[in-house]
């Protein structure tokens, strides 16, 4: 049987994500991009965007993926036409819609029998704002439907493929079998509901599971006062299962092009609404504060940065992706340079995406061990592979001061300062200053107590200002 023809706008990561995976089930799928620059790269066989997988897959099926800069061609080809354009955060928090309202206006005059599923995220009450403005313009018979993205970079193929759910969102049940019928063959459960619902699912969704990270955090942070050690904790919280062992690994705050744009936008919707969304306010402040607390430990170890030589391990925001959209590793990055050190930073795939953005003070590292060479610090910022296969005793002997400062716990401790570290973990048992002082060979007199810093971190800093601990 011939599949269904299927349209998607945006070739994005979501957009070639969608395209490539409806294509590997055996869907003809027309990409469209307002870049001529994008289009110009798919055609040529190139791809910029670094996913797993993707690559190949959008290879294996090219004969049933065309790509054109022209809107009107996807119409005349297909009826289902995926919306999977950029609906990034504006100064206001609130999403930006321009893209979405751009193709709106664009759709020919007189396109009929079409469904436009949204699958970008945007707030509750998009979808009733584009159904308002395709009847103004006479685009009655035009079928709108939501069917929101749940994937994860890095897994989204596996993600598209094996969903955790489906989720339907129509207006009176218009256009909804044909949605769910474009998945029949993949074994997830299909919740189908109204629109505005299926909108707010995504939302809370995402803004709860930001609100676990910033929880685990939090508790992190309570622990290194009270020696315990977050990570079992996170196991023994786990096996509940009305808790889950997910989204519990505490560490540098989360990132991302999701968590913190869809966290943001939320609490404008309820903001906009009237309704001050408290715990949201908390999730997004922890987090903030979460990123900074890593020069915190740093300050503890080796007094002022100034001219110290820091080694950021990882700039992603996560593994197995090339994203640096608000990854921690800026946040830190910039408050070094602001304190006076000298910022190196290594990364198997993200470095060319960072390198304008870090700017040329921070010098870029291909190579991992060189990376290290001659540092005061290492700071783990991404859980890469590459990095729990160092060999510890070879970083050890690189290094001018063997500080390892794992803002992931991606290491054991114990091994890690068997091999001659000073370790220090987020919400692990601290190191014992004293101890570790003719390690480091900083004098005391520079070194800030770890109470105190931590103590001026929690009660004064807030985000976005300069950490007085290191004033
Ligand atoms: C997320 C959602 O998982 C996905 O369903 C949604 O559609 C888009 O947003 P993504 O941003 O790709 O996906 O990454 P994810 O793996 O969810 O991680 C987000 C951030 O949280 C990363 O910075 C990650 O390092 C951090 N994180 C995640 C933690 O700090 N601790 C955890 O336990 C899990």
């Amino acid at each position: 049987m011939t599949k269904q023809p299927i349209g998607v706008m945006g070739a994005g990561w979501v957009g070639l994500v969608t395209a490539a995976s409806f294509a590997d089930l055996g869907h003809s799928v027309v990409v469209r991009d307002v870049d001529p620059a994008r289009i110009e790269e798919l055609e040529s066989g190139a791809l910029s965007i670094y996913e797993p997988g993707l690559d190949e897959l959008i290879r294996r099926n090219r004969s049933r993926l065309r790509f054109t800069l022209d809107a009107a061609e996807v119409f005349a080809a297909t009826g289902v036409v995926f919306v999977c354009v950029g609906t990034p955060p504006t100064y206001s928090g609130d999403a930006d819609l321009s893209a979405v309202w751009r193709l709106v206006t664009e759709l020919p005059a007189g396109v009929d029998d079409t469904i436009l599923v949204m699958k970008s995220t945007v707030p509750v009450g998009t979808g009733e704002a584009v159904r308002a403005k395709l009847d103004a313009r006479g685009l009655e018979n035009i079928v709108y439907a939501s069917n929101p993205e749940f994937l994860a970079e890095g897994t989204a193929l596996t993600d598209f493929l094996n969903p955790s759910r489906i989720v339907v969102g129509s207006f009176a049940g218009a256009g909804a079998a044909d949605v769910r019928a474009l998945y029949d063959t993949l074994n997830a459960p299909v919740l189908e509901t109204d629109v505005p619902t299926a909108e707010m699912i995504k939302y809370a969704s995402n803004a709860f599971l930001a609100t676990k990270i910033s929880f685990i955090n939090e508790i992190a942070n309570v622990c290194e006062d009270t020696h315990a050690d977050v990570t079992v904790v996170a196991e023994g919280m786990g096996l509940d299962p009305r808790i889950g062992p997910s989204f519990l690994r505490a560490g540098v705050g989360y990132g991302g092009s999701c968590f913190p744009k869809d966290v943001a936008a939320l609490k404008q919707v309820a903001g906009n609404s009237g309704y001050h969304f408290q715990l949201l306010n908390a999730a997004i402040e922890v987090n903030e504060l979460q990123k900074r607390r890593l020069l915190s430990k740093l300050k503890w170890h080796l007094g002022p940065l100034r001219d110290r030589t820091v080694t950021l391990l990882g700039v992603a925001f996560k593994p197995n992706t090339n994203d640096i959209r608000q990854a921690a590793s800026l946040v830190i990055a910039a408050r070094l340079l602001a304190e006076g050190a000298r910022v190196r930073a290594w990364d198997p795939v993200a470095l060319q995406a960072a390198g304008p953005v870090l700017g040329p003070e921070v010098e870029l590292c291909e190579d991992l061990l060189g990376s290290l060479r001659g540092a005061d610090a290492a700071v783990v910022v991404t859980e890469w592979d590459e990095l729990s296969a160092l060999d510890l005793d070879e970083a050890r002997a690189v290094m001018r001061r063997p500080l390892l400062i794992d803002g992931r716990n991606l290491f054991d401790p114990d091994t890690v300062r068997a091999s001659g570290f000073v370790y220090e973990g987020i919400g692990r048992p601290s190191a014992d200053v004293d101890s570790v002082s003719s390690a480091l060979a900083v004098p005391e007199r520079l070194r800030f107590s770890a109470r105190a810093a931590a103590q001026r971190l929690r009660g004064a800093e807030v985000a976005g200002e300069p950490n007085p601990a290191g004033a």
